[in-house]
């Protein structure tokens, strides 16, 4: 127990056992979570957001075509001998720190597509009885200074209960997320009364939409066990929440930030442009490179540069 008596979160989850069919044909032999925002594969964007936030175990939930992930955060010796020989010291720290010490990384194979509700329950042993975060790498936030998870940690260390990563999405969205229906405590969190997942506009309770941020307490994985299947036949972990909130207090935390939806050619494209706008070494080319192809003052650029 920490001197200050409070629960911190030391677990993530991070399901990547999805096909990634969105992205075909180029998730056809690689991962989609280790597909580039620049230089870095979301799968490691996703994993410093969890370290940022404390965490310092790592539990992939994998699937045999998803080998090049365990490779990632693995050593490579080959690498690592070459730039050290080259006396590239710069990228030697790099390419050591993509898992800093002290943070370990564990796999568990999901051996069937069952959906997001079945990959968390593969975890179940390795998180045991303790509050554990899942990430899912394909929606990427920015949150500036405090990453999202880090802001949810914050929420979850003071109130002791599951928070979701919720944001307001257009109405017409509501079908590709799990909708919270939510009473309002503070500016920006609310206790969710219902959840449900992808309803069509006409159904949904609001149009609070759960990203890809979870954190939860550990009776989920009793909920798992008996979650019959759901929505598109898998076994959904918005269905497993809506048990847990009869139980539990579930609360939703708008996070400050923005979130590229990387899982759509569209939002990993937004995501490319806005990451290389903030990147050391690119971002004044890359203006320069936007400000010839769009021409200077255009309003296209005002909104390209916001963040550099
Ligand atoms: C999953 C969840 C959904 C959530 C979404 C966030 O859906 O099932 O509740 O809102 O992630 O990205 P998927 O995008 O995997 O279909």
């Amino acid at each position: 127990m920490m001197s200050d008596n409070k629960i911190r979160i030391k677990k993530a989850v991070f399901p990547v056992a999805g096909l990634g069919t969105r992205f075909l044909p180029v998730t056809k032999a690689t991962p989609k979570e280790m597909l580039p925002i620049v230089d870095k594969p979301l799968i490691q964007y996703a994993a410093e957001e969890a370290i940022a936030a404390g965490v310092n175990e790592l539990i992939f939930v994998t699937s045999s075509s998803k080998r090049a992930i365990e490779d990632h955060f693995d050593k490579n010796y080959e690498m690592e001998t070459e730039l050290e020989r080259k006396g590239k010291t710069g990228l030697l720290d790099l390419v050591r720190n993509v898992v800093p010490k002290g943070v370990s990384c564990v796999y568990v194979r999901q051996a069937e597509a069952l959906g997001l509700g079945h990959a968390v329950l593969c975890a179940k042993q390795i998180v045991g009885n303790e509050p554990f975060a899942v990430i899912l790498a394909d929606d990427l936030i920015d949150g500036g200074d405090t990453p999202c998870l880090a802001q949810m940690a914050a929420t979850f260390e003071y109130n002791r209960c599951s928070v979701l990563g919720v944001e307001r999405v257009p109405p017409e969205d509501t079908e590709k997320y799990g909708i919270v229906e939510a009473d309002v405590i503070t500016d920006g969190l609310s206790r969710v009364t219902s959840i449900v997942e992808k309803p069509s506009p006409d159904k949904a309770p609001s149009n609070l939409a759960v990203v890809g941020r979870y954190i939860l307490t550990p009776r989920i994985f009793d909920l798992l066990e008996s979650t019959p299947r759901g929505a598109g036949g898998e076994i959904q972990l918005t269905d497993a929440i809506a048990a847990l909130l009869k139980e539990e207090q579930v609360l939703a935390y708008e996070f400050k930030g923005e979130r590229y939806d990387c899982g759509s050619k569209l939002g990993y494209l937004k995501a490319t442009v806005e990451y290389a706008l903030q990147h050391d070494e690119l971002n004044e080319e890359f203006r320069e490179y936007l400000r010839e192809r769009f021409g200077k003052g255009g309003s296209e650029i005002e909104q390209l540069v916001k963040h550099a």
